[in-house]
């Protein structure tokens, strides 16, 4: 077993499970925090032993062509076929080739984002990461806008686009792709075959809008292989939810990692409530034992890398 330091015996908190992990934050974040860079540089290397963000972010086109059968990572009996506009949009080298950045923020969805004012400290950074298709335009003072990759999982569209069920929802998506401007849109399209559909609606909306932006398809095998990584380092989640993937694919080619709108729980250090999204009306769904999300578990792992030193968790007002 890799002795990382989360799960060292000074931080028995990292280590939870669910009747534990439902419980409100015991003790507060803190706010003192100065970088460790050796910790950041081991995490960096067990990371890679499981999986490579250069790599994994991204199906190749070179490794596949159309009609290729594919099955679904989550519903291993279902399939689909390489459509001809997947394949057009494949990136050709992966999108973080090489890249090396000084300082990342990512950006997960939580309210505790609302009132923040860290939008200005967001976007200062060097690479900045937004989750499923966040919305930015209304939001600007407390999330920013600077978005250098923005995940989309393929409900996205149905949450928040309809479905696409009239020209209204179509040209409201639309707007969103247009308004990305040349950074990456990643779309875990082989997970599950629900997805099947509304993926290639957004395929085919890039091509033939000529959306400028560069599309990238996680691998296969980045799902099992980030779940194996926290497995091994003894924080047992279920399917590690967008935001971990984020970080844990960060650890890659960001020296220094921010984590903003991480925050799972109803109430905020004052116990004031908090949105479950700071942009819609979505319930706390994930405490229900069939969600496949362990969200207080994962954060209790960040929490306990945020005291080490190894990433720097915002949960309260940007100065
Ligand atoms: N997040 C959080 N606290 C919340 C809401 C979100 O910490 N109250 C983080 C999670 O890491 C999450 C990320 O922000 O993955 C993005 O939020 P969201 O779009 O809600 O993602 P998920 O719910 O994880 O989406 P999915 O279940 O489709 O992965």
């Amino acid at each position: 077993r890799m002795d990382l330091s989360i799960n060292s015996s000074s931080s028995p908190a990292v280590v939870g499970r669910s009747n534990e992990s439902m419980k409100h934050q015991d003790r507060p974040v803190p706010s003192q925090w100065s970088h460790n860079q050796t910790l950041s540089l081991k995490i960096r290397k067990h990371v890679l032993k499981f999986l490579d963000a250069e790599k994994d972010i991204s199906v190749l086109k070179g490794t596949l062509k159309p009609g290729d059968i594919i099955h679904y990572v989550f519903d291993r009996d279902s399939t689909m076929n390489v459509s001809q506009n997947l394949y057009a949009l494949l990136p050709r080298t992966s999108p973080l080739k090489g890249k090396h950045f000084r300082t990342c923020a990512i950006v997960g969805n939580s309210g505790i984002l609302l009132n923040s004012g860290c939008g200005k400290e967001i976007d200062a950074h060097s690479f900045v990461i937004r989750c499923n298709l966040a919305p930015v335009q209304e939001y600007t003072q407390d999330v920013g806008t600077k978005t250098d990759l923005v995940t989309m999982n393929p409900s996205v569209i149905q949450r928040a686009f309809e479905d696409l069920a009239n020209d209204t929802w179509r040209e409201k998506l639309l707007q969103r792709l247009h308004s990305l401007n040349g950074s990456i849109l990643w779309i875990p399209a082989f997970m599950a075959k629900g997805g099947k559909e509304r993926v290639e609606w957004v395929n085919e909306l890039i091509l033939k809008h000529h959306i400028n932006i560069r599309t990238a398809y996680p691998s296969l095998r980045l799902l099992h292989a980030v779940r194996g990584y926290w497995l091994t380092n003894k924080v047992y989640i279920k399917r590690p939810t967008t935001g971990l993937l984020m970080y844990t694919l960060a650890t890659r080619f960001c020296n220094r990692i921010y984590l903003y709108g991480f925050w799972p729980f109803p109430r905020d250090q004052d116990q004031n409530p908090v949105k479950y999204h700071y942009y819609d009306s979505l319930k706390y769904g994930y405490m229900s034992q069939a969600s496949p999300h362990t969200m207080p578990l994962e954060f209790k792992a960040l929490k306990a890398l945020h005291q080490q030193g190894a990433l720097k968790l915002t949960v309260g007002q940007c100065d």
